[in-house]
């Protein structure tokens, strides 16, 4: 596994284009922007319920925001890629991502990128629905890979489960972005990790490999208090 200091946007150039892809988890559509613009793929499926959940374990997470205003996030994704939707390379699915899972074929999708409910057992469960819904030379990229203190108020298990998702599943962790909110990438055949892993290197400056990762380490997103905020670093 490779950490790369770079960002998703940044990482979305360099992996494959013109694929089939989903985003569970599309909020107000900025990062749904960011991937047409870089990756411009043929289809973008976006998945998100835009409903407030009242639930105790999402509480706390800054997304859950009302819903008013979840209405006003879907509203304003229609409108923001009215364009796109009208020509057919965006799809709309107003719903959980659970509940999506069925307009889907095993395989049908080129990559994803998990962004939806960030608990350890939602996360893990999309990982574990839409895992099969990537071809077999497909890849899952994910956000929020972190358990620093801020990510912990959150309720956020992004760590475990994608941890918890490799170990089982047979995908290879690939990489991690050097970021507070780290995103990941991993592959679901080991062809396709080294394809992957060799454009990285050639084209992020300063990555670090961690072998046999998660197998064989551990990863804590430690944190430093400033006089304003925090500043943290990666540790395995
Ligand atoms: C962190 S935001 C997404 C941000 C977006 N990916 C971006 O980077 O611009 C998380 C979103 O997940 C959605 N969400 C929550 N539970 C979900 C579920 N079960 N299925 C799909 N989306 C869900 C929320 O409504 C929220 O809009």
């Amino acid at each position: 596994m490779l950490v790369c200091p770079t960002t998703r946007a940044k990482l979305l150039h360099l992996l494959p284009q013109g694929g089939e892809v989903a985003e569970i988890g599309v909020a107000e559509g900025d990062f749904s922007q960011e991937i047409l613009h870089e990756n411009k793929p043929k289809c973008l499926h976006l998945i998100d319920p835009w409903e407030h959940q009242d639930r105790s374990d999402y509480v706390n997470d800054p997304s859950n925001v009302a819903a008013g205003a979840q209405d006003d996030r879907f509203n304003a994704v229609l409108a923001r890629f009215r364009a796109e939707i009208d020509g057919g390379t965006v799809k709309v699915h107003r719903d959980y991502s659970q509940d999506a899972a069925i307009f889907f074929r095993d395989g049908q999708l080129d990559w994803i990128y998990v962004d939806g409910m960030h608990t350890a057992e939602a996360a893990y469960n999309d990982l574990a629905t839409y895992g099969r819904k990537v071809r077999d030379d497909g890849f899952i990229i994910g956000h929020d890979y972190t358990n620093h203190v801020q990510a912990r108020q959150w309720n956020f298990g992004v760590v475990e489960a994608v941890n918890r998702y490799v170990r089982e599943s047979g995908y290879e962790f690939v990489a991690l972005t050097m970021e507070a909110f780290p995103t990941y990438v991993i592959a679901k055949s080991k062809e396709l990790a080294r394809q992957l892993t060799d454009l990285l290197v050639r084209n992020v400056p300063y990555v670090v490999e961690i072998r046999d990762f998660p197998q064989r380490s551990d990863f804590e997103h430690k944190s430093v208090a400033l006089k304003k905020g925090w500043m943290v670093y990666p540790s395995f």
